[in-house]
C-alpha cells in the first residue's frame, strides 16, 4: 500500500509563521477569486499568482498549478488547486478536491493545506471531507510489490505524508473527520478484500477478516458447513461442493440502536472465486473473478464503518462465502438442490451461482431477524454491465420508499444506482419443469431474471437488490479511487443509514 498520510487540523498560521514555512503548501483558488490573504501569506513574492496565466490556470474546479521554491519564502513547493465556483461545493466536491491534492503529493512529507477561499465559508465538515478525499485517493494495493533494488534510493518506498489542514474551525473539523474516517476505513477495508487474490482470501480467510470486527464491538458468528447443512442451506452448499476450501456464513450484528428496534439488514454475495464451475467461464478475464465477493466486501466494510462511528442503529450484516470451483464433487448442470426455504432449484448453469448463495442467505436473514428491510449487494450478472455500463449499479426493489431512499443516497455519494424493473412476466421465465424453479431464464434480461430469482426468497419484507458487477471492480478510476476494487456500496449504505435509520 502507499503509506497512508496522517491528517491533523490547525488554525491559520500567522503571516510570520507562514513566511517561514518549509515543505509543500496547497492553497485553493476559486474561478473568480484568486488567492485569499491566508494563502498569499505563503507567497510573499506573488510568484504563484504570476504563473496563473501562463499555466492557463483559471481556478477551474480541480485545476492544478504549482511552483517550486517560491521567491522570498522557505517553501519547497506551492500548489494552487482550483475550487471552481467557491459557493455551493457539496460533499462529493470536497472529496474530489481532497483527491486532487493527494494526486499532487508526490514525495512530499511535510504538507500544509490552507483551506480558505474568497467568496465562501468553509466549515468543519468540508474540511473533514477534503481529508477523507485525500485518504481515498491515496490508497493503492501494492502489498505484493517488492522493491526491485533495495539499494537504489529511487526505489525507496514513499514515506507517509504528514498533512496539516489549516481551517477556521479545527476542533469542528477534527470531530467531523473522526466520523468520516470511520467510513473511509470501511471503504478501504472493502477495497482490500476485493483486491486480495483468491489463493490468499478464500471463504475461511474472509470469515476470519469478518471476525476481526469484534474488536469494534460487532457481534460476529461464523457458521461452518455443518451448521449450514443442519439449517438446510442446500442451495449455498451446492455451490461450495466443488472446492476444498469450504463454505462459511458470517453473521455480523451492530446493536447501536434502541434495544427493541428490529434491525435493518445487509446481505452480500461472497464468492471468493468464480470459475463458473462445470459451466466453466472462458480463460480470458477469469482472473477478475477474484472480485466476485464485492458484495460481501461492501457489507463487511459497511459494518466496520457503522461500528467505528458508533451508528445509532441496529444493523445485521450477513455474507455467504464460497468458492465456485470444479473438482469431481462439483455440482453439475441439471442437479436439483433444496434451499433453506424448502423451494427446490434446478441448477441449469453452475455459473449462475451468486443467486444460489444469496437465496439461502436472504432466507436465513429474514427468518432469523425479521428485519425492517433487506438490501443485498452482489456482483451478480454480466448483463447489468451490458445494460448500465460501469457507472451505475442496478437497483431492483419490491418497495418504492426503500428504492427512492437508496437512489437518493446514490446521488449524494455518487455511488449511483439506476432502478430496473421487476414483474410477473420475468418471474415466469424461471419456472422449471423439474423443480420449483431453475437458476437461469432465457436469452434476454439476464439481470432482471437474476433479481426475480432472489425475490422468491424474501417474502413480503421490503427488499432491494443492488447488482454491482460493473461498479465493485474494474470500473474507471476517478478523483477518489485509483484501485481496481472500488469499495462501492460502503459510502452509499452508510449514507442511507445516516439519513433515515438512526435514532
Ligand atoms: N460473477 C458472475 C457475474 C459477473 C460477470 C460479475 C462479470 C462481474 C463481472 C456471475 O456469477 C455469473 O457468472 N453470471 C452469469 C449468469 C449467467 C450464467 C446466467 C453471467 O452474467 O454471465
Ligand atoms: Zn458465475
Ligand atoms: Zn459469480
Amino acid at each position: 500500500m502507499n503509506p497512508r498520510p496522517s491528517i491533523a487540523f490547525a488554525k491559520f498560521a500567522a503571516p510570520q509563521t507562514a513566511a517561514n514555512r518549509k515543505g509543500t503548501v496547497f492553497v485553493l483558488s476559486a474561478d473568480d477569486g484568486g488567492l485569499s490573504d491566508a494563502a498569499r501569506a505563503y507567497d510573499p513574492g506573488k510568484t504563484l499568482e504570476r504563473a496563473f496565466p501562463v499555466a492557463e490556470f483559471t481556478g477551474k474546479f480541480a485545476g492544478v498549478v504549482e511552483i517550486l521554491a517560491p521567491e522570498g519564502a522557505s517553501l519547497d513547493r506551492l500548489v494552487a488547486i482550483g475550487a471552481g465556483k467557491a459557493a455551493g461545493l457539496d460533499e462529493y466536491a470536497w472529496l474530489k478536491l481532497g483527491g486532487t491534492i493527494a494526486a499532487s503529493l508526490r514525495k512530499a512529507t511535510d504538507v500544509a493545506v490552507v483551506l480558505d477561499l474568497v467568496g465562501a465559508s468553509i466549515n468543519g465538515k468540508d474540511a473533514a471531507n477534503l481529508a477523507a478525499g485525500i485518504l481515498l485517493r491515496s490508497y493503492s494495493f501494492d502489498k505484493y510489490k517488492t522493491s526491485k533494488d533495495k539499494d537504489d534510493a529511487k526505489a525507496d518506498p514513499k514515506k507517509p505524508a504528514k498533512i496539516t489542514i489549516h481551517t477556521t474551525d479545527p476542533a469542528g473539523a477534527k470531530k467531523a473527520f473522526a466520523d468520516a474516517e470511520a467510513v473511509i476505513d470501511g471503504v478501504l477495508l472493502a477495497r482490500d478484500l476485493v483486491n486480495e487474490p483468491a489463493n490468499i482470501l478464500g471463504p475461511v480467510e474472509f470469515a476470519a477478516r469478518a471476525k476481526e470486527l469484534e474488536t469494534l464491538g460487532v457481534k460476529v458468528e461464523i457458521l461452518a458447513e455443518k451448521e449450514m447443512k443442519k439449517l438446510g442451506m442446500g442451495s449455498l452448499l451446492g455451490v461450495a461442493q466443488g472446492s476444498p476450501r469450504g463454505a462459511r456464513m458470517a453473521v455480523m450484528q451492530w446493536n447501536g440502536g434502541k434495544p427493541k428496534d428490529s434491525p435493518i439488514a445487509f446481505i452480500g454475495k461472497g464468492v471468493t472465486f468464480d470459475t463458473g464451475g462445470n459451466s466453466m467461464k472462458p480463460a480470458s478475464g477469469m482472473e477478475d473473478m477474484k472480485g466476485d465477493m464485492g458484495g460481501a466486501a461492501a457489507v463487511t466494510g459497511l459494518m466496520h464503518a457503522l461500528a467505528a462511528r458508533k451508528a445509532k442503529a441496529n444493523v445485521v450484516g450477513i455474507i455467504g462465502l464460497v468458492e465456485n470451483a470444479v473438482d469431481g464433487h462439483a455440482q453439475r448442470p441439471g442437479d436439483i438442490v433444496t434451499s433453506m426455504s424448502g423451494q427446490t432449484i434446478e441448477v441449469l448453469n453452475t455459473d449462475a451461482e451468486g443467486r444460489l448463495v444469496l437465496a439461502d442467505a436472504l432466507w436465513y436473514c429474514n427468518d432469523r431477524f425479521q428485519p425492517k428491510f433487506m438490501v443485498n449487494l452482489a456482483t451478480l450478472t454480466g448483463a447489468i454491465m451490458v445494460a448500465l455500463g460501469l457507472h451505475y449499479a442496478g437497483l431492483f426493489s419490491n418497495n418504492d420508499e426503500l428504492a427512492e431512499r437508496l437512489a437518493a443516497a446514490g446521488q449524494a455519494t455518487q455511488e449511483r444506482l439506476w432502478r430496473m424493473p421487476l414483474g410477473a412476466e420475468y418471474d415466469k421465465l424461471i419456472d422449471s419443469k423439474n423443480a420449483d424453479m431453475k437458476n437461469i431464464g432465457g436469452r434476454y434480461g439476464g439481470a432482471i431474471i437474476a433479481a426475480q430469482f432472489l425475490q422468491r426468497f424474501v417474502k413480503d419484507t421490503p427488499w432491494a437488490h443492488l447488482d454491482i458487477a460493473g461498479t465493485a471492480m474494474g470500473s474507471p478510476s476517478n478523483e477518489i479511487n485509483q484501485s481496481w476494487g472500488s469499495g462501492f456500496g460502503v459510502r452509499l449504505l452508510d449514507r442511507l443509514v445516516r439519513d433515515h435509520y438512526e435514532s
